[in-house]
């Protein structure tokens, strides 16, 4: 059995313990939802009793400390994630890292190369690469129905601009790390990483971090993607894949709850697939994590190391590109 604890007991973390206790309450014998830590022991204490963890600690390191404690989830603003993944990897926990993982691919190259090194299991916890939506999209890619992808769009948008990690240089704020990534991983999981160019524009905020940006991902292969991301507003989520023989679109590329696929030659025979059901949708995260700790592997799949720093490089160049450098880079 693999005893997680979650680092931060913020808005995440509280989804992420509804998410354990769901997959428990549902039969899964392979995790314990071991313990919690906050800054204030108090308030790490109210988040263990409200959701169920064994043990709460008012101090990370603390938490660390503890040898029962095998994974731990990371739930805290950008900033902090390079120096609390460090801090796990040296008490020799595995991780699960919410996105973005790093704020840059320096950070992310650093402890990829003490995980590995130690042995230990790490991930980025970008929900959309372990979900069953990514699977289903790639089958009916590989069908043919929509042909060879050409072009793909998508936005992620929201109104969460004055959230203080959203409007904070200091906490690696923006639309960028915390929805373009999604977009970025969207574009990445159809298309592939045979890129040519990538071009932005990006609009600040008062704060200097990015509030809205288009970007366009050119591939050595011919195709596309036009991507838009921003805290500004509140987007429909869409995103959609042109093929030479007709499209297919998902409703949300921060969680697909329906694939809607057009024929363009026989549009009557146009299917919407839905997504099975889900906890929350982290299920799929946590189980990948767990498999591949008990299978003695320090990286899943579904978001491999390269992956992570992949997309993390791309993100640093859309930055130089708008001259955006985090006080803690
Ligand atoms: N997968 C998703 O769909 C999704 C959705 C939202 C967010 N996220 C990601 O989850 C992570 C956390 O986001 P969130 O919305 O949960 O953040 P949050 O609620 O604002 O903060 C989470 C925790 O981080 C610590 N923290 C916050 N601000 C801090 C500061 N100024 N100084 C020191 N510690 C601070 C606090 O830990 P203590 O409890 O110890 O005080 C807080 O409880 C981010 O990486 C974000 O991108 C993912």
């Amino acid at each position: 059995m693999i005893n997680i604890a979650i680092l931060g007991a913020g808005y995440i973390a509280g989804i992420m313990a509804r998410t354990l206790a769901g997959m428990i309450a549902r039969g899964d014998q392979s995790i314990c939802m071991h313990s919690v830590a906050a800054r204030d022991e108090n308030r790490a204490q109210r988040f263990a009793q409200e959701h169920g963890f064994q043990k709460a600690y008012g101090s990370y390191e603390e938490m660390l400390r503890d040898p029962d404690v095998h994974l731990v989830y990371i739930a805290t603003p950008h900033s902090f994630h390079y120096e609390q993944l460090l801090r796990c990897l040296a008490h020799g926990k595995h991780v699960l890292c919410e996105k973005a993982f790093t704020v840059n691919a320096r950070q992310a190259e650093k402890v990829t190369a003490v995980a590995r090194e130690k042995g230990l299991f790490m991930a980025e916890a970008i929900w959309t690469r372990y979900q069953p939506a990514r699977t289903m999209i790639d089958e009916i890619i590989s069908s043919g129905v929509i042909g060879k992808p050409q072009i793909v769009t998508a936005n992620l948008a929201y109104l969460i601009a004055q959230k203080p990690r959203i409007r904070q240089p200091e906490l690696a704020g923006g639309a960028l790390l915390d929805l373009g990534v999604y977009a970025l991983n969207f574009a990445s999981m159809v298309l592939g990483d045979n890129v040519a160019s990538v071009n932005s524009i990006a609009q600040m905020m008062d704060t200097g971090v990015d509030m809205q940006e288009s970007v366009t991902i050119t591939y050595e292969t011919g195709e596309m993607a036009i991507l838009c991301a921003a805290v500004t507003c509140a987007g429909d989520r869409r995103g959609v894949i042109y093929g030479t023989a007709g499209t297919l679109e998902t409703d949300n590329i921060n969680n697909p709850g329906t694939i809607t696929v057009i024929p363009y030659k026989k549009p009557e025979e146009a299917r919407i697939y839905t997504v099975p059901s889900q906890i929350t949708g982290y299920e799929y995260e946590v189980t990948c994590a767990v498999d591949a700790i008990q299978r003695g592997l320090v990286e899943c799949e579904a978001m491999p190391h390269s992956e992570t720093i992949r997309i993390l490089r791309m993100m640093d160049e859309l930055r130089a590109q708008w001259g955006l450098v985090y006080p803690c880079e």
